[in-house]
């Protein structure tokens, strides 16, 4: 099983800055998930809500802001004083910090405004930064997987679904997007939709189990991994001798 950082190793550290995905690397994470979105300079930066206001200092929304009115929000002190100074990082630096070994999901979260703009400018970071074969996008626009699947039909998609949504390797199918995984809300994560899933060649990641015995319930299910605000928790729960 595969156990995604989500946002970092967020229940001990700020989520998605530096310090969050260090410390999963420091747990022995093997793979970690982030929320991408895009500044009004067109700049990738990691923060999951569309606006400043819940995990900084500041306000406003990300797609108003330029790159160095990003930067200087403090994305740490909301957390705990301990990581005050923390700034939103970029997802260059995140690529810089974690090795190419580790597997990074990352999850475009999208404002509309940037549509058919925020894909191209992420493949080309992701080849610049030489990160083709550790990143997997995922977004729940599925617009943006589909200009992304069409922009570079290697790059591996998961489809982000919260809902009970029938046979969806059909639907996707149906609009071109061939997926590498589906990234599923755990609560409804079915045998039926694993199994249909992997008949078809296609990997079943569940968000977000931070308990032992649902994470060992979904295991049992024959899930491909999870994504867990506690990775370093997770792998031992789930009897890994590391959690990637
Ligand atoms: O990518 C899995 C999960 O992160 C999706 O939901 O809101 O935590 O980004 P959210
Ligand atoms: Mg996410």
């Amino acid at each position: 099983m595969t156990v995604f950082a989500h946002r970092g190793a967020s229940r001990n550290a700020p989520e998605n800055s530096l310090v969050a995905f260090q410390t999963a690397l420091d747990q022995g994470a093997r793979a970690i998930e982030l929320d991408v979105q895009m500044t009004r300079d067109r700049e990738l930066v990691v923060c999951h809500d569309l606006t400043l206001d819940r995990t900084t200092d500041q306000k406003r929304f990300i797609k108003d802001l330029t790159l160095e009115e990003v930067r200087a929000a403090d994305c740490g002190s909301w957390f705990h004083q301990d990581f005050s100074g923390q700034t939103v990082p970029t997802l260059q630096e995140v690529f810089r910090l974690v090795p190419p070994s580790v597997l990074i999901n990352v999850e475009v979260k999208n404002h509309p405004c940037h549509q058919g703009i925020i894909e191209e400018s992420l493949l080309e970071l992701v080849a610049r930064e030489g990160r083709q074969e550790s990143v997997l996008y995922s977004s729940f626009d599925h617009l943006v997987l589909q200009r992304l699947h069409r922009l570079d039909p290697d790059a591996p998609i998961g489809a982000l679904f919260y809902a009970n949504i029938l046979e969806p390797w059909r639907y996707l199918e149906s609009q071109g997007i061939a997926p590498f995984s589906l990234h599923w809300a755990e609560e409804y994560v079915s045998r039926e939709l694993v199994q249909g899933a992997q008949e078809r060649g296609v990997k079943v990641f569940a968000y977000t189990v931070n308990q032992a015995d649902r994470a060992r319930e979904l295991a049992g299910l024959g899930l491909d991994g999870i994504f867990s605000d506690l990775p370093g928790e997770a792998g031992a729960w789930l009897n890994q001798d590391d959690p990637g």
